[in-house]
């Protein structure tokens, strides 16, 4: 058997050696020279502006009491945590620094296996990543969706609902008592969003391509059975670390095949293309958006849940979750793939299709989750939620409104000379990857209020900015390459005639060649606001949203470079 990692800090005979027992020994985690006893790292990324996070505090205990009976020793990793709501411009500013904290603290410390727990959307991905760069034993655990709460009578989705009721309010059509009374519906309990928003897909994402245990991710926040799971995974992290299996031997071509196939039976968030993509980045996998362009047009939407469909993520739950999907997908599923669980992919389920979890044959809807388009406008492709879109506009020709930033569509998105139709296109540039926010989820520009107070709740929008997987509309996103990079978005003006033909995989300006050469000769580069710090390290060096916007230097050059470096242990 090869020898512990940890033993190269442990089981020396020398002044260092001892200092690193001593080390441990006054932390409370006596170790002894020669001993077997893996150590095992549980990086939990709790804090309290994290509401989606908050129930980790209790599985991290549990893990702790699952390591401890299976012969390891449990040692406690805060890691950062990343909360959608509060942190600002975008959390996504900052997954691959949770990411890089991840990996780095794996490489630093004598760690021989680690139990990674995240929740809110940007968690789980960042650690997936750095499980993926670090390859040593590793399992995820999330912790659960919160309860719905209810309002008029009825139960609300996090961020979904939220969307729909912002634009009543737009409209006039909810006063102050019922605005005030959404606040307290929506404030229900903590744990991730309870609609198919990026935080449940990812998690789900987790649960398929084999870093979780099988059905472990869709679960109620307050369900007992997550705190047994994380038992579970205390103790099956001490087998994996015996048995050497690292995510190499799970994150495979097959693997990431089989998480495009739920992605878009899931009707999931766009963000999870994004993530999937970084994570396959990782280990030298690429993932393009075509790949879930076929995926989609091979998998119709399977599950029932907002924002697409009519439930709420606890009747997926009650449904049999992943497992239960897995079934029903299986005929087109990969079965060459490994899990951290015991058993085989989806063979931990003995259920028929439901209400909310549909067979093949009878899918929610006959658009497919998703189509990736091309054209002048986009040369890398760009994604639409098509399923989530209204089917009238995903054919559509009409005139561009261009805003050049978020300030400025908020400036004058409501201004009555915009001079905006229900068949306008509305267009925000310069929020993509390298625009200096960090990539936000400001795509699902709103509807024009005086479009908005004649009953229009939908228009086609394009830009290179992100939207949360809570969100609905026709909305062309991920732009790429993004304006801020000198892509063609940045060239277009107000006036232009935009098409979109998403069943066609089409997105077109009708400009001419030489229009936008001519276009491209005033255009100059904005320069970054950034002159110091991790904005700055971010514009340098994030990728376009296609390669998941992880830096250059964290992606694997070639095969030499997925061997990852472990440290010169001796005096610090
Ligand atoms: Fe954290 Fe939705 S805001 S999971």
């Amino acid at each position: 058997m090869r020898p512990l990692r940890s033993s190269a800090w442990f089981s020396r005979d020398d002044e260092v050696g001892l200092e690193h027992r001593a080390a441990m020994r006054s932390a409370g985690h006596p170790v002894e020279a020669g001993a077997a006893r893996p150590v095992i790292g549980l990086m939990s990324s709790i804090n309290g502006f994290n509401p989606c996070n908050l129930p980790l505090r209790r599985l991290v205990d549990a893990a702790r009491a699952g390591v401890e009976a299976a012969g390891g020793t449990a040692v406690e990793l805060p890691v950062m945590s990343l909360g959608e709501d509060l942190m600002k411009p975008t959390a996504m500013l900052y997954r691959n620094l949770l990411a890089m904290e991840v990996e780095e603290y794996i490489r630093s410390q004598p760690v021989d296996g680690v139990v990674l727990f995240g929740n809110c959307d940007k968690t789980v991905p960042a650690q997936l990543m750095a499980a993926a760069s670090a390859d040593v034993p590793a399992i995820q655990v999330t912790g659960g969706f919160r309860s719905p709460g209810r309002f008029r009578g009825a139960e609300v989705g996090a961020g979904t609902d939220l969307w729909a009721y912002w634009s009543e309010r737009r409209a006039g059509q909810l006063d102050d008592e019922g605005w005030n009374g959404l606040e307290v519906a929506l404030s229900c309990s903590q744990g991730a969003c309870n609609v198919m928003g990026t935080a449940m897909t990812m998690g789900i994402l987790a649960e398929t391509l084999g870093m979780m245990l099988p059905g472990s991710s869709v679960l109620p926040s307050d369900d007992p059975r997550l705190a047994e799971l994380a038992t579970l995974a205390g103790r099956r992290i001490v087998d994996l670390v015996a048995q050497q299996q690292r995510p190499r031997d799970i994150l495979t071509e097959a693997a990431f095949d089989n998480a495009l196939l739920v992605l878009a039976a899931c009707g999931g968030s766009t963000n999870a293309l994004v993530h999937l993509s970084a994570i396959a980045g990782r280990r030298g996998i690429r993932l393009s958006p075509d790949r879930l362009a076929v995926a989609s047009a091979q998998t119709p939407v399977l599950v029932d849940v907002a924002p697409i469909g009519s439930s709420h993520i606890a009747a997926f739950s009650a449904a049999g979750g992943v497992p239960a999907l897995l079934r029903e997908l299986a005929p087109l599923l990969r079965r060459d793939v490994v899990s951290v669980g015991e058993a085989a992919l989806g063979a931990t389920v003995d259920s028929a299709a439901s209400q909310v979890i549909r067979s093949l044959h009878d899918p929610v809807t006959d658009v497919p989750a998703f189509a990736v388009v091309h054209g002048n406008i986009a040369p890398d492709g760009a994604l639409i939620k098509t399923a989530a879109a209204s089917p009238a506009l995903l054919n559509h020709v009409g005139t561009a409104i261009v805003f050049d930033g978020y300030e400025d569509m908020l400036a004058r998105i409501d201004d009555p000379e915009l001079g905006a139709t229900a068949g306008s296109v509305l267009i925000l540039r310069n929020c993509g990857p390298r625009a200096g926010d960090g990539f936000p989820e400001w795509g699902m520009i709103p509807v024009p209020k005086h479009l908005a107070e004649a009953g229009v709740t939908d228009m086609v929008r394009l830009s290179d900015a992100r939207m949360s997987g809570t969100s609905f509309g026709t909305c062309v996103l991920h732009i790429a390459p993004d304006a801020a990079s000198g892509g063609p978005l940045a060239l277009l003006r107000t006036g232009d005639v935009i098409e979109l033909d998403a069943a066609g995989g089409r997105i077109h300006a009708r400009v001419d060649a030489v229009q936008f050469d001519r276009r491209r000769a005033l255009w100059t580069k904005p320069t970054s606001r950034h002159r110091r710090g991790w904005p700055r390290l971010f514009d340098e060096h994030v990728l376009q949203a296609p390669e998941g916007c992880d830096f250059d230097f964290l992606v694997p050059e070639d095969d030499a470079a997925l061997e990852w470096q472990e440290p010169t242990v001796g005096r610090s």
